[in-house]
């Protein structure tokens, strides 16, 4: 559906927003914006760091932000408290003036405890519902493996994976909320039905390139490689 409106910006922190954080410089994520050319209209996925910063780039490119979808609750990728440090996200964008923030049910209250957000303002959608931005189509699939309702979005040909799948690995298994029996089942079956030509976006800049298409991705990352649940348990869990 009118490919041609999509509006796509992948922001890297410490580098195209919050340049003298060197703690987003260091942990590397990407937030991203989805956009409607024709309306203006535009969804920040995970904003952290300098979340005002964020909305500026986008009022810039003549965007309003209508909504914020959260990958997972992780403080690096929506605000909250890290490593002794306080980091700036979704409490802080929605201070600017209230959006809603678009997340997992499986997640909603880690993102409240995480970053302190009122419950009231996180929308929580079921695996596989759809939100709109403008005329373009976000499609939330529930990915759990790192956290217990990461969600990847599709828009167009476009997926962005945010720590559930990096263009050479995959997010930690090993912290509050993941699973790593999930994960082989997220990474195997539930991203199974992307499209091969499909590009993929992730949520930290690991790897050289910022894109790869998921054919590429599932020849050549290694988490993908395994075809059973033990083998991948016993390489990656
Ligand atoms: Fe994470």
């Amino acid at each position: 559906m009118a490919p041609d409106r999509l509006l796509f910006r992948q922001l890297l922190a410490g580098r195209d927003f919050a340049i003298d954080d060197a703690m987003a410089r260091s942990m590397a994520n990407y937030s991203y914006l989805i956009a409607d050319r024709e309306t203006g209209e535009a969804l920040v996925v995970d904003p952290a760091y300098r979340p005002l910063e964020i909305l500026e780039l986008a009022g810039r490119e003549g965007l309003r932000v209508v909504g914020v979808v959260a990958t997972h609750y992780h403080p690096d990728h929506i605000g909250g408290s890290l490593a002794g440090r306080s980091i700036a996200g979704i409490v802080e964008l929605l201070g600017a003036g209230a959006v809603p923030v678009h997340a997992q049910e499986a997640e909603v209250s880690w993102i409240v405890a995480s970053t302190g957000v009122g419950a009231s303002d996180v929308v929580a959608h079921q695996p596989g519902e759809r939100i709109s931005v403008g005329a373009l189509e976000v499609t939330l699939i529930h990915a759990p493996g790192h956290s217990e309702g990461s969600q990847c979005l599709l828009v167009e040909d476009r997926l962005l994976t945010g720590d559930v799948l990096f263009l050479a690995g995959c997010g930690r298994t090993d912290l509050p909320g993941s699973d790593p029996a999930q994960m082989y089942e997220t990474l195997t079956r539930r991203l199974a039905a992307v499209p091969a030509s499909t590009w993929v976006y992730a949520g930290h800049a690991y790897d050289a390139a910022a894109t790869d298409t998921w054919a590429h991705v599932r020849e050549t990352n290694p988490v993908l490689a395994p075809t059973t649940p033990a083998q991948w348990l016993a390489a990656f869990a």
